[in-house]
């Protein structure tokens, strides 16, 4: 481990990590094996792309990855608090791991992410799930080697939890899912506030990184390997407002443009209030910038949209899309919605299937609204019942996948680049991969083509998905 090799904070724990790292080679060459480690992620990207990071530090510490929970030394919960169900997921998860726990003593078992930022979840976990031996949060996850370390010393439970953001964390190691597409963290937190949202609790303000670090971060990528980026925050479209000198979301893809040798970028997510004419200017002159956009609209009720705090109506978001329409034709739209908001009407309803009718999106995200404690929407009245949200939920899939059906039917007879991903599921001859459009496609192929953007033509729609073939392969 090169000291060196790491900036600013992260310094701190290069000596936790030698310590464990020591601990874990006297373990190797007692037990002729490597500690393993299983390491669970929830929610979303953001989430996923901390997990690489928390996987990054576990693998310079000496650990290796097993995919049998049961195997483990240490176990990881990255979590998510965004629906209830996710958090019922982990105390059930909990509850299997203490019974673990009685017959592998010497297990640990960590809790991570936006669930454990919640007070009230940390009393729970302090009153009924004492066997949780390291517990942190989401502002001071490059602090896991001083914990983990501070765990084995002490063989007693650590917990370090901010409820305020620190300064931004730079150069964790980590590792990457994908060898050829990697996640950008842009900026962290958010300032919006929604009604019904727990992230601006969880993950505190809006902060961005500079403008040099992330490009520095891009081209490292790219010499990598990489060919497709996918920059993240809750909402880029205020990238940069924090910086002094401001720079904004637009900027940064023309910077990251330039660079040779990158392929695809890809962004999300977008929130319509900030989505400016510069940025569509950007998506449609910037050659490498996908013709994809996730625009999450939420709600189709301009009513309920106030209540949710999202500040634009029905009538702004489709004239948003109309404008990045003309100037995009071939752009893929994809949406997050919520049904049973409260106080949301069979009218409210209705408005949200007309914007699903009118805009055609390519895929959505469609979400029961769940109840978040210390959220305003939390202790709105006219909770919707539970059934009718039920039965509103299957009616906007009725109308939604046909519309997908039909965007999709479109690129039927087509050839589009597609980058290969991986063996598909389909079969062992076959691959997967995504178009620009963010369309995916099964194809024969040879698993020695995954990481190559190839012509492939779009052969039948399977509403959420496409079967190919390569064009020019003989
Ligand atoms: N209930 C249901 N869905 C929610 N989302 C955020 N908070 C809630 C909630 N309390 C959805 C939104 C957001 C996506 C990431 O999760 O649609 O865009
Ligand atoms: Fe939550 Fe709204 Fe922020 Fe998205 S923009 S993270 S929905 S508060």
């Amino acid at each position: 481990m090169n000291e060196n090799q790491y900036h600013g904070a992260f310094q701190t724990q290069v000596p936790f990590m030698e310590q464990v790292r020591q601990w874990n080679v006297a373990y190797e060459e007692k037990n002729g094996r490597k500690r393993r480690y299983f390491c669970f992620t929830m929610g979303c990207q953001m989430n996923a792309h901390d997990s690489e990071k928390i996987v990054g530090m576990l693998e310079e510490m000496g650990y290796e990855a097993t995919q049998a929970e049961t195997d483990a030394d240490f176990v990881i919960y990255n979590t998510c608090c965004i629906r209830e169900n996710a958090e019922q997921k982990v105390y059930g998860k909990l509850g299997w791991l203490h019974h673990l726990k009685r017959t592998k003593p010497e297990l640990i078992v960590a809790l991570c992410g936006c669930m454990v930022q919640q007070e009230t979840v940390l009393e729970k976990l302090h009153r009924s799930y004492r066997h949780v031996d390291i517990i942190f949060g989401t502002h001071n996850l490059y602090k896991l080697p001083e914990l983990l370390d501070a765990r084995i010393q002490s063989g007693s439970p650590v917990c370090d939890i901010w409820k305020e953001q620190g300064d931004i964390v730079e150069d964790l190691p980590s590792h990457r899912e994908h060898p050829y597409k990697a996640a950008v963290n842009i900026m962290y937190g958010c300032n919006n506030f929604c009604s019904y949202c727990i992230v601006p609790y969880v993950r505190g303000r809006e902060r961005s990184r500079e403008m040099a670090d992330i490009l520095a971060e891009v081209e490292a990528l790219v010499k990598d390997g990489v060919k497709e980026i996918m920059f993240l925050g809750q909402n880029v479209n205020s990238y940069g407002k924090t910086l002094s000198p401001q720079v904004s979301f637009a900027q940064l893809l023309r910077e990251t443009n330039k660079i040779e040798g990158l392929e695809r970028i890809r962004f999300m997510t977008s929130h319509p209030k900030d989505l400016s004419d510069e940025l569509i200017s950007a998506m449609a002159e910037c050659e490498k910038v996908c013709h994809y956009l996730h625009l999450p609209v939420q709600s189709g009720s301009s009513r309920v949209l106030k209540e949710m705090n999202r500040r634009y109506t029905k009538e702004q978001y489709l004239a948003l899309v109309d404008k990045i329409k003309a100037a995009i034709p071939d752009i893929f739209l994809s949406t997050d919605i919520i049904v049973g908001f409260p106080g949301e009407t069979e009218e409210d309803f209705e408005e949200t299937l007309d914007v699903v009718r009118k805009v055609g999106y390519s895929t959505a995200f469609t979400f029961l609204y769940s109840k978040r404690t210390g959220t305003p929407a939390a202790v709105m009245e006219n909770q919707v019942e539970e059934a009718v949200a039920h039965e509103r939920f299957d009616r906007l899939l009725d109308v939604l996948n046909p519309k997908i059906h039909e965007i999709h039917s479109g690129l039927v007879g087509k050839t589009l680049p597609v980058l290969a991903e991986e063996v598909s599921r389909q079969g062992e001859d076959m691959l997967s991969g995504r178009t620009e459009q963010n369309t995916l496609v099964h194809f024969p192929g040879d698993p020695s083509l995954i990481g190559q953007i190839l012509p492939v033509k779009l052969t039948e729609n399977k509403t959420f998905y496409f079967l190919g073939e390569r064009v020019g392969n003989e």
